[in-house]
């Protein structure tokens, strides 16, 4: 970073920081991570023990909360979250107006950012219940519009949401059901979907975090706020990358043509980067990639899904992981790097990923604009160093 002194009038001292390398700009008591030793902590407790023994709602939960329901507090906020999964009949209408081909996460952006038109009470955001029923709203509608989205894409009538399902049982049943046949949850998807969703709730200060605090400082209706993040998710550098890890290992098509695209990812005239791979505050291996690799193995098993792509992935991770470029640079595999291939297992398609990731992490974005919400916040407002003309006169048209 440079120190850069800025006009006497001003602030004094300000930092140039590109992509905020070293910039904190909130304190938060949600997430810890460290990232040289790859320690993810939601609320104190290890991301590891949250992965074993908790499910994605009594998550959600703890990282609204602040801490571990009751059976009593659980049960009451399963109602709430239940009562919550409706949308409103015009959204539908709304979905429907969308080309059939549309990327979901575009039709994800558009629709959400639409509920800031259902629910327009930003004034009452002043009251705390009320901010907790936005932030419910959310996590509750989240998966009907996904599911919604993706039926308009498949030409499917709409699937209303079973209440007397579990939050992930229901989703999936919004996603594949077709009438007039019975459609069976597989424990184990529901099992694989609930965890991936645990590992993808929070992760502190993200892009799309940050872009939701941000929109949030100015007291924008907080819809909007959760459709500014899910827009900043679905670059491939972000969230977008869970996609872009299964096309590239497509691409590759063949264990024996990993090591020329090892080659190519360390070659600096190429664009070409190794996806799934590096993490801005991992300097280790992401914890939770270790958990989802894990995962990975036992769900293929249990789906009894013999995919290539898996041993694609795992001689990549191993090459990359004995290669000078990668253990110099520090370069690991992460969320990302597995989430695919159990996803793709389940029958999601791949346009489909990022979208699941935007179902976890709003429980993240609510969690931290709920946070914001509650402690007093200036409006967000980068500086920057100008460097563009001097101050010059206007040269009318015709003496250009
Ligand atoms: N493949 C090859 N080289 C890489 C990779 C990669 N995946 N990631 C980083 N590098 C190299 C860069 O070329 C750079 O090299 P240099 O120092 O010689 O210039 C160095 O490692 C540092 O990379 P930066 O891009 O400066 O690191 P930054 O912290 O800004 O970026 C990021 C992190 C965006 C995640 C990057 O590692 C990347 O593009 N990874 C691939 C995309 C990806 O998987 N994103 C998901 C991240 S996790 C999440 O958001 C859910």
């Amino acid at each position: 970073t440079i120190d850069i002194k800025s006009l006497p009038s001003e602030l004094g001292y300000f930092t140039y920081d590109p992509g905020f390398t070293a910039t904190a700009a909130c304190t938060s008591e949600i997430t810890f991570i460290d990232g040289g030793q790859g320690i993810l902590r939601y609320r104190g407790y290890p991301i590891e023990q949250l992965a074993e023994k908790s499910s994605f709602l009594e998550v959600a939960y703890l990282l609204l909360q602040g801490e571990l329901p009751s059976a009593e507090e659980y049960s009451d906020f399963e109602r709430d979250i239940t009562y919550h999964t409706m949308v409103n009949e015009q959204l539908n209408t709304f979905i429907s107006g969308f080309h059939y081909d549309a990327h979901p996460m575009a039709m994800m952006a558009g629709v959400v950012g639409s509920l800031a038109a259902f629910y327009h009470d930003r004034l009452d955001m002043e009251d705390s219940a009320h901010r907790m029923l936005a932030a419910k709203r959310m996590i509750a509608k989240m998966p009907t519009i996904a599911a919604a989205c993706y039926r308009h894409h498949m030409g499917w009538p709409t699937a209303y949401p079973q209440n007397n399902l579990s939050y992930c049982e229901r989703f999936l049943h919004m996603m594949f059901s077709v009438p007039a046949e019975e459609y069976k949850v597989s424990p184990s998807a529901v099992r694989a979907l609930d965890l991936l969703f645990i590992l993808h709730a929070d992760h502190e200060q993200n892009a799309s975090t940050s872009t939701v605090r941000l929109v949030g400082s100015t007291g924008a209706n907080p819809y909007a706020c959760v459709a500014a993040g899910i827009s900043a998710l679905w670059g491939p550098a972000h969230g977008g990358a869970n996609e872009a890890v299964l096309n590239m290992l497509h691409e590759i098509g063949d264990v024996k043509n990993v090591p020329q695209f090892i080659e190519r990812a360390k070659d600096r005239n190429d664009p070409f980067r190794l996806m799934g791979f590096g993490h801005r505050v991992y300097k280790n291996y992401d914890p939770r990639a270790s958990i989802i690799r894990k995962a990975c193995h036992e769900v293929l098993q249990e789906l009894g899904v013999d995919d290539p792509l898996m041993d694609l992935a795992m001689e990549l991770e191993r090459i990359a992981l004995e290669d000078d470029y990668f253990v110099e640079k520090k370069l690991y595999p992460n969320v990302d790097f597995y989430s695919g291939i159990i996803y793709k297992a389940l029958g999601f398609p791949v346009s489909m990923f990022t979208v699941m990731f935007a179902i976890a992490r709003t429980v993240g974005w609510v969690a931290q604009w709920l946070e914001q919400s509650e402690t007093p916040t200036k409006i967000g407002r980068p500086r920057q160093v100008y460097n563009g003309p001097v101050a010059r006169d206007y040269v009318a048209l015709d003496k250009r």
